[in-house]
Parts: structure tokens; sequence; C-alpha cells
């Protein structure tokens, strides 16, 4: 049901100058690819390269997330489509606090996406496509899943009987079947310096 007799409250205290605060903006870095591509890896190594530089930074990741503030949706297209929906409101909030947020989630629909970007501006979301082909994902397997979506043990599995979109304009491509792991976080810090995010 929609809210109704709401209003929104405004601070005096507003995103411009908690960005100065912290001496960096504080874009959303949107990491998408599918099961196994390396998206929570790449992420937690920039999260930990980001805070040695002094950035104030917070990571999202789909399993965690899953675990609390989403654990009542599944993996149909429209629990997607909300697991999605959420997270990003969630990278907003901290979009305004004024911390760079990383999100690593599926985030398989381009639709799904693009809303998100709608929702946060150009200039604030920065998509990351973590590409792999499924075939690496496959073989590198780290939770079992793919031997279990083959099986038929998993049902809807991304790349096996779910579909993935890939981006198709991201901002940054990271290859962790051709590139090493400080290779693809070099990268996308450098975009960020590029961009004067950071
Ligand atoms: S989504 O599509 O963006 O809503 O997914 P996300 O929230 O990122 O969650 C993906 C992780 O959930 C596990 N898992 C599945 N993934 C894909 N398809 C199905 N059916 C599925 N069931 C469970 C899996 O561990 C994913 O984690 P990653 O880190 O991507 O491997």
């Amino acid at each position: 049901m929609k809210s109704s007799n709401i209003t929104w409250h405004e601070s005096t205290v507003n995103k411009e100058e908690r960005q100065q605060m912290n001496n960096h903006k504080s874009p959303v870095l949107w990491f998408t690819g599918l099961s196994g591509s390396g998206k929570s890896t790449v992420s937690v190594a920039l999260e930990n390269a980001l805070y040695e530089r002094g950035i104030r930074s917070y990571r999202l990741d789909g399993d965690n997330i899953r675990h609390g503030l989403n654990k009542n949706l599944g993996f149909s297209p429209e629990d997607r489509k909300e697991n999605i929906r959420r997270i990003g409101e969630v990278a907003k909030l901290m979009n305004d606090a004024g911390l760079v947020t990383l999100t690593a989630f599926i985030s398989p629909y381009r639709e799904d996406r693009n809303q998100v970007r709608e929702l946060l501006g150009e200039d604030e979301f920065v998509e990351v496509f973590v590409k792999c082909s499924l075939e690496e994902c496959e073989k590198r397997d780290p939770k079992g899943l793919y031997q279990k979506a083959r099986s038929g043990e998993i049902k809807g599995f991304t790349g096996i009987d779910a579909p993935y979109e890939e981006p198709a304009n991201p901002e940054v491509v990271v290859e962790t079947d051709k590139q090493t792991l400080e290779e693809s976080v070099n990268s996308i810090i450098d975009y960020l310096m590029k961009k004067n995010c950071i």
C-alpha cells in the first residue's frame, strides 16, 4: 500500500557540504556480472584500496544483503527487480551521505540497472561490468552453484536457465579472466581520478 500524508524534510547540511568535508565525491560504483565473475573479489579489493587512500566508502554485497534487508526475496524476475530497486534506494542514501558506495549484485536486467542510473543521475552512477566468460565462471564455481544448476537442483540460475543482459555502455569494464586483480582495481581507480571523483 502506498503511504499518504507524508512530507519531505530537508536537512540544513547538504550532500555537497558532506562531500567537501570528506574531500571526495560520492559516486555509486555499480558492479554487475555473472555469479562467480569476481564482483565481490574486485569490490572488496577496491574498498581496501580506497580505505588506504583515506576515502570513505561502503560496500553492499548480494549474499550479505539477502541475509537481512532483502531476506524475503528470491530469484524470480520480480524479486530480482525489487532486490535491485531497494539497493538502488539504499545506494542513493549513501550517495547523499557522502560515501563512495560499491554495490556487488548480479543485477541481470538492463532495465533494472537503468532505473537505478535514472534514480541516481548520470554523474553519480558508475556501471562497472565485471566481464568473465560463462565457461570460466562455471570452471571457478566457488560455491558449487553452477553444478547444482546444471543438475537441476537449482532452477532459474543466471547464465544457465535465467538471463544475464550485458551492459550496453558501462563506464568501466574489468575482465577478470584476462586481467590481474590489481589491474582491475587500478583501472577503476584511474577512472575515478580522471572524473575527479577522488
Ligand atoms: S540478483 O540477480 O542481482 O538479484 O542477485 P544477487 O542479489 O546479486 O544474488 C546473487 C547471489 O545469490 C546466489 N544465488 C543465485 N544467483 C543467481 N541465480 C540464482 N538462481 C541464485 N540462487 C542463489 C549466488 O550465490 C549469487 O552470488 P554471486 O556472488 O553473484 O555468486
